[in-house]
């Protein structure tokens, strides 16, 4: 048996503009690490992260609380110690929490004979999600933990679909400044117009459609948000501008990545995903704010399984 297992864990994009709370996908940068130690007692030990300050204590730490609603599911004397080396900065929009709270639900998993399915993993991992925003929502946890494209059709009772993912090209800029989820929940509108949800079921159903039919022009024309871009963007500055500049350089089309204040873009080929990272290279050094870009691609596995090592 082994009894520590060292475990890759992606940066997840949520939402995929138009199906907020409902579509996610996995990219392959950035991943956080994370190494997970069986212990013989019941207790989770968070050993602190030397660049974030995040909570140790389990119940206030998304990992934590994610092991604990795990550790609620099996009986007898175990426990986990896990350390976490973060790579993907917390509040990026990038599914920094729920890498955490996947990554170490399916590391110790692993570690337990793959006991829990998919769909139980996310259920635990969702523990962390509601320790990070307040809102039990998956559409970061389920591509973490299936890879590729989720749709989450429904919460209560949850219903995940794994969409076969096209290999598309991802560039993602990450700004930094700082926006809540919480925040970013917080200002959107409760009641929307028909009319407006008539046009966003519309892009829903297309971008579903042109995921399954691999049709790169269809998801292109489908990624569009009629309901929550409008309120959101206007915390992240340039926003318009780098939008029609990434959509000139060739980008498919893309928008906020989850409640941002990251932005994404969908491109068919490398060489265009590279033109568009300078172009969101391009709005931010000249808005004079500090940013990182990334171009990666659609990632497949999910939690990628590094090393185990055995008693
Ligand atoms: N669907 C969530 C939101 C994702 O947009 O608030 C948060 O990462």
């Amino acid at each position: 048996m082994n009894n520590s297992i060292t475990i890759l864990s992606p940066g997840t994009v949520a939402n995929m503009v138009c199906g907020f709370d409902v579509l996610g996908f996995a990219l392959y940068d950035p991943c956080d690490e994370m190494e997970l130690r069986l212990l013989p007692e019941r207790r989770v030990v968070i050993q602190p992260d030397p660049v974030y300050q995040l909570p140790t204590e389990p119940e206030k730490n998304v990992a934590g609380a994610a092991l604990l609603a795990l550790l609620d599911a099996v009986e007898g004397p175990v426990g986990f110690d896990l350390t976490i080396r973060k790579h993907i900065k917390p509040g990026s929009g990038i599914g920094s929490s729920a890498a955490s709270a996947a990554g170490a639900v399916v590391a110790a998993n692993h570690l337990l004979g793959n006991r829990f399915s998919n769909e139980e993993l996310v259920q635990f991992a969702m523990f962390g999600e509601k320790v990070a925003s307040g809102v039990k929502h998956a559409d970061n946890i389920a591509p973490c933990i299936y890879g590729g494209i989720t749709l989450i059709r429904s919460i209560h009772p949850l219903d995940i679909v794994a969409l076969p993912a096209p290999d598309l090209h991802v560039s993602i800029v990450h700004p930094q400044i700082e926006v809540r989820t919480a925040d970013a929940r917080a200002i959107l509108k409760q009641n929307i117009l028909l009319k407006d949800a008539i046009k966003q079921w519309g892009n829903i159903a297309g971008l579903v459609a042109g995921i399954l039919q691999n049709d790169l022009a269809l998801i292109g024309r489908s990624l569009q948000d009629h309901i929550i871009e409008p309120v959101r963007s206007i915390l992240i500055p340039g926003f318009d501008e780098l939008k029609q500049r990434c959509l000139a350089a060739g980008a498919l089309g893309g928008g906020i990545s989850g409640s941002g204040p990251s932005v994404f873009m969908l491109s068919a080929t490398e060489t265009t995903a590279q033109q568009v990272a300078a172009e969101m290279a391009a709005v931010f050094t000249r808005l004079g704010i500090d940013f990182h870009t990334y171009v990666t691609r659609i990632n497949q596995q999910g939690v990628i399984l590094k090393s185990e090592n055995p008693t």
